[in-house]
């Protein structure tokens, strides 16, 4: 079965299923149904591409402080529907496990498919509260669980930081910083965790011009120097929603991965499709269908994109 096919059963089992993924008025439904899929297989194909690693950035200042290490509260997180260390055979856990498989692939280069940047993973969604900050660290904490490669989690919304209260994580230095001051390296932002290979970037100082920046030739830079200091590691970005500023369209661009959240309960396909617009030009593309809302069985997310099906 095709991608484009698991796509379209998967998002007919998960309205079966009870998902709401609200359809715009009739006249419209089908064309944005298509405009989604096409999309998918757009960047699926971009996908084949083998694209041979890129030399390392010059600029590299070698670090001389230490580390800072934050504790992580962990039974917290658990009750907040994050996965954790002992909880491994949770719902969300493997749920993860699918939505992580190819991500892993096209950042690691396995199966000798080594995708451009492909280990800058950029969460992102259309409209706030979609579930990007939930994504971006779950992925991330199962990664940094069950994998041999360490993970670091940037919170790249600089607008609506996260680190601090969700994480305890100090605002700074970050992000913001390593754009803005010529001091600070991206060794001295890191933040080390107690999930061993997981690390963190906080936002940073914040800035009038914090979401601006997101779309700056410092950025660009930085990224690259991200990408290929620590190639061995996938960096997640928590990131802006894409129709809300403009920033995130750029930041988009640079990304070797996206993963879109769409809240299965309240986005439009209208605003699913003028989000996918925005970053036609990535080469991957993966959708995640959150489904937030509490049941019984708990949550769960559908996962419909690149090689779904292996
Ligand atoms: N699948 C889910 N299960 C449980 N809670 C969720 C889920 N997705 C999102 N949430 C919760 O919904 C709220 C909004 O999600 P969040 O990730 O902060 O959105 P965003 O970062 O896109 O603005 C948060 O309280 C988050 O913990
Ligand atoms: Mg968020």
């Amino acid at each position: 079965m095709s991608t484009i096919e698991q796509a379209a059963r998967r998002l007919e089992e998960l309205r079966r299923a009870g998902a709401d993924v609200p359809d715009k008025p009739a006249a419209h439904a089908a064309a944005s149904a298509d405009a989604v899929v096409r999309a998918i297989d757009l960047h699926r194909d971009a996908v084949r591409t083998a694209v041979p690693s890129e030399e390392p950035s010059a600029r590299r200042v070698p670090s001389s402080h230490p580390q800072p290490r934050i504790e992580l509260d962990l039974p917290r997180l658990r009750e907040l529907g994050f996965i954790t260390p002992d909880a491994p055979m949770n719902q969300i856990a493997d749920e993860f496990r699918v939505v992580k498989r190819p991500i892993i692939r096209n950042a690691l280069g396995k199966e000798g498919i080594r995708v451009k940047n492909g280990n800058l993973v950029m969460v992102t969604s259309a409209l706030p509260g979609e579930g990007k900050t939930f994504t971006s660290l779950n992925l991330a904490l199962s990664i940094a669980l069950e994998y041999d490669n360490t993970v670091l989690l940037v919170d790249g919304d600089v607008a609506h930081p996260t680190m601090p209260t969700l994480l305890g994580a100090p605002t700074s230095p970050g992000l913001l910083d390593l754009l803005t001051r010529d001091d600070v390296d991206v060794a001295d932002a890191l933040v080390k965790t107690n999930v061993e290979k997981l690390s963190l970037l906080p936002s940073g100082s914040r800035h009038r011009r914090s979401t601006e920046l997101l779309a700056s030739e410092q950025m660009a830079s930085l990224l690259r120097e991200l990408a290929t200091r620590y190639s061995d590691r996938i960096i997640v970005f928590d990131s802006p929603p894409l129709l809300a500023t403009t920033e995130a369209r750029v930041l988009a661009s640079l990304m070797g991965q996206i993963v879109m959240v769409v809240a299965a309960d309240s986005t439009s396909q209208h605003a699913v499709t003028q989000a996918l617009a925005t970053i036609e030009n990535c080469e991957i593309v993966l959708m995640m269908l959150n489904k937030s809302r509490r049941t019984d069985v708990g949550t769960y997310y559908g996962y419909y994109g690149d090689d779904a099906g292996r």
